[in-house]
């Protein structure tokens, strides 16, 4: 019988060394050795999968690799240094110059500003599609349309994206479509299963789960990520041996974290609802979620991110979060420790108020990382914020 993934990702390990150690050593080396010229000149070649120095690959990032492989269903993958050089790494290899990508608005701010600021100077154009309007989508495919650039659900709005649907999309006109999963992890949701090309992931968040280092992995068709690897084997973003040790240990518990992050975020909900301060609460599994079928059907679980809008807008916003006594104000999200954020007065505050509202934030939008604690103690924090704001 075929493991499960969940399995593959607790058991797939590094060839056990003569040391005979349980768990994976940590191979910090910058290159590896050959015993002589022709064993070189092999490895050279591509005749072999013998490592060669770890810009191009390194056994703590392939098991790394390997592991997000087995849970997204995927046939390849590259492992990079942030999310960021995992987006970034693939609108190069995959944009030429006289290229079209299209996107929406309601992707991550770092991203939004790749594609509207940095990518004209290769020449590359882009369009947004409404989130809202599916019919938006196809209008703006052009002949020269390569790639379709998604998240779902979207950071930090929570809007979902139905795959199923954009992927016969992009089938239908030829172009490759790539999901950010980083919200879902391949725990709650699947791109591939639903016509995705590329799935790629900020680390960073869930996939280390407790806020220790950066990283980024983009996996997905055997061709499509040679031609990522070969550009990025050259320009350098790889994901160092370190990293990928934590990562890869930290997948061995993403499918228990994972369900206990859902446990507390449906807690949370179950609390909040009603609350006399809020005017409305956002969840991909609340039947009040404009794409709630959308999430039903391509998620198993609604995930551990809520947000909810604040009465009284920005000031409420800053005085709930310096009233909070144990969540952490911090600009990351899926640890195990919950922390709180006020997009409009941080992260998005140089966005216009149209921006932010066609991204769905709203002056007074929370949004909160449900961590690992005892839920009681979330909660308790978030009421007793509230009172204050
Ligand atoms: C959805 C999403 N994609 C990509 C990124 C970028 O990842 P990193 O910070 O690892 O570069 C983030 C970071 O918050 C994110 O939330």
């Amino acid at each position: 019988m075929a493991q499960h993934p969940n399995t593959k990702a607790i058991r797939i390990q590094t060839p056990r060394t003569d040391q005979m150690e349980h768990s994976t050593p940590l191979f910090l080396t910058s290159s590896f050795c050959f015993d002589n010229a022709e064993e070189m000149r092999a490895a050279f070649a591509e005749e072999n999968d013998a490592n060669i120095y770890s810009r191009f690959s390194n056994p703590n990032v392939q098991e790394f690799i390997d592991k997000i492989c087995a849970l997204e269903g995927a046939e390849d993958g590259f492992a990079t240094a942030s999310g960021m050089s995992a987006i970034f790494g693939c609108f190069m290899a995959f944009l030429n110059s006289g290229d079209h990508l299209l996107s929406c608005g309601s992707v991550f701010g770092s991203t939004h500003t790749i594609i509207t600021k940095y990518l004209h100077r290769w020449d590359i154009q882009y369009d947004y599609a409404d989130i809202h309007n599916p019919d938006s989508w196809e209008a703006l495919i052009k002949p020269n349309t390569r790639l379709i650039y998604i998240e779902t659900p979207t950071n930090p709005g929570l809007d979902i994206v139905d795959m199923e649907w954009l992927g016969k999309l992009a089938k239908k006109h030829d172009i490759i479509l790539i999901v950010d999963n980083c919200f879902a992890t391949p725990i709650l949701q699947k791109p591939i299963e639903f016509g995705a090309d590329l799935v790629l992931h900020s680390a960073t968040k869930w996939l280390d789960g407790q806020g220790r280092v950066l990283g980024g992995i983009v996996v997905g068709k055997k061709a499509l990520i040679r031609e990522l690897y070969v550009f990025c084997r050259n320009t350098g973003p790889s994901l160092s041996p370190f990293n990928a040790w934590i990562l890869s240990k930290s997948l061995e518990t993403l499918d228990v974290r994972m369900q206990r992050h859902c446990d507390n975020a449906e807690q949370l909900l179950k609390a909040l609802e009603g609350h006399p301060k809020i005017n409305w609460i956002r969840y991909p599994f609340h039947p009040s979620h404009p794409m709630y079928e959308i999430a039903k059907k391509q998620m198993t679980r609604g995930g551990g991110l809520i947000t909810f809008d604040l009465k009284g807008g920005l000031e409420s916003g800053r005085k709930f979060l310096d009233a909070l006594r144990m969540l952490s104000l911090t600009s990351n999200l899926g640890d195990s420790r919950s922390i709180a954020s006020h997009p409009a007065s941080t992260t998005h505050s140089k966005l216009t108020r149209e921006e932010q509202e066609s991204v769905s934030i709203t002056p007074g939008l929370i949004r909160i990382s449900v961590g690992l604690e005892q839920v009681d103690d979330i909660i308790e924090d978030i009421l007793q914020a509230l009172e204050k704001c």
